[in-house]
């Protein structure tokens, strides 16, 4: 792997101790995966940030660490809200105080404490563009829906290259590995909803591995594309998927002339789709996996307005956007649904203590039967927000 001087030194040590070992961490993974050199990257969004998942040796890890990011860095949600933990019920303070000793370390680092799978609504992310994020559903979404190039990369290596400022050439910073793997044809007569599209992510996602899906037939909104790369990435671990004519790189393989007609098809049906929905009883309701947008909100919000929940409905937000539409979070709150920021549904053990929990996220729907210890139940938004209210 071809190293710059400037590489030779870092690893030699010359700019401190952490940043040659992230550096050695950087080659190391160069090498596994063939890298001939490195390429600077743009951002880094930083996995292993909630104490829940990193515990006490991650935190001493963090605290051993001493050097400043090079390039913009956010972080993956956290444990907790960071100023309204105690509201948010389960959260103890033991974990507050170490969920915030993880918050200082990083801080010492210099990444900023925006807590986020959707780092792309705070910090603007184009086409083209290398960055090193880890958090999968943010990876699928950068790769697919705003063509940027990252590896789903882990916590250590995504902070080895924000201290860096720089990533190894390999994998889908490379357009060969770009090309679609197999394909999947969507019959399905309804409109489809962002629950739908979790759906579909997560029977999709079984299917393709870590392989590059193309789909036909699918019209998706934003959010919707959110939904079902969120879903792929976490009932498979599918890392950049393509939709014909709507996301960046299906155009450019089209004028590239690529020919998928030959690629492996797999045709999911409206009836497969709607056999994961089923009607239950449910004990609190989550949505926000991935964080909302702001459009998300002003759903929410409408359907929400003058009424009060009579189940717990917690709404997950990035801190940026959240407190970029306080009318909305207002509306929100007044029907005694919470909106957290920094947090999410599956990090936080303010979770931990529900037996049902429905969702209108495929991604969730996957995790939290593992990650809460909780049953998962699939909605769109709409019944998601009639299961809280009660009606
Ligand atoms: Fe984001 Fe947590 Fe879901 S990180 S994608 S809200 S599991």
């Amino acid at each position: 792997m071809y190293l710059d001087s400037d590489d030779e030194k870092v690893l030699a040590g010359e700019y401190g101790e952490t940043r040659r070992k992230m550096m050695e961490i950087l080659v190391a993974l160069g090498k596994v995966f063939g890298a001939e050199k490195f390429v600077p990257i743009t951002s880094a969004q930083v996995a292993g940030a909630s104490y829940k998942t990193i515990g006490k040796w991650g935190l001493e890890w963090l605290r051993s660490l001493d050097a400043r990011v090079a390039v913009p860095a956010v972080l993956n949600p956290i444990g907790m809200p960071r100023e309204r933990w105690q509201e948010m019920g389960g959260i103890t303070p033991d974990f507050a105080e170490k969920q915030n000793a993880v918050l200082e370390a990083y801080h010492r680092l210099g990444v900023k404490l925006e807590c986020t799978c959707t780092p792309y609504y705070i910090n603007r992310t184009s086409y083209g563009e290398h960055i090193a994020w880890s958090e999968s559903s943010a990876v699928c979404y950068a790769n697919s829906v705003i063509g940027a190039r990252t590896n789903r990369e882990g916590g250590p290596s995504a902070l080895a290259a924000a201290i860096v400022g720089k990533t190894p050439y390999y994998g889908l910073h490379l357009w060969e590995n770009r090309m679609p793997q197999v394909a999947f044809r969507v019959e399905a007569d309804e409109t489809l909803h962002a629950g739908h599209y979790g759906a579909i992510g997560y029977l999709a996602g079984k299917e393709a591995g870590n392989r590059v899906p193309f789909f036909y037939g699918l019209r998706p909104n934003r959010d919707q594309l959110k939904a079902l790369g969120a879903a792929m990435a976490a009932s498979g671990a599918v890392a950049l998927y393509h939709v014909d004519g709507i996301t960046p790189d299906s155009r450019v393989l089209q004028e590239r002339g690529t020919d998928i007609s030959a690629l492996e098809t797999i045709t999911i049906t409206g009836e497969e789709i709607e056999a994961i929905f089923e009607e239950r009883t449910v004990d609190a309701v989550a949505i926000g996996c991935p964080h909302c947008s702001e459009e998300e909100l002003e759903e929410i919000a409408g359907l929400l307005k003058g009424k009060q929940v009579t189940k717990p409905l917690y709404i997950f937000a990035a801190r940026g956007v959240a407190q970029a539409h306080p009318n909305l979070v207002g509306t929100i709150e007044q029907s005694g649904a919470r909106v957290w920021e920094d947090t999410c549904i599956v990090v936080s053990p303010g979770m931990d203590h529900f037996g049902t929990i429905m969702v209108n996220s495929g991604k969730a729907f996957a995790y939290v039967p593992n990650m809460c210890g909780a049953q998962a139940v699939l909605g769109s938004t709409e019944e998601c927000i009639a299961a809280a209210l009660g009606e």
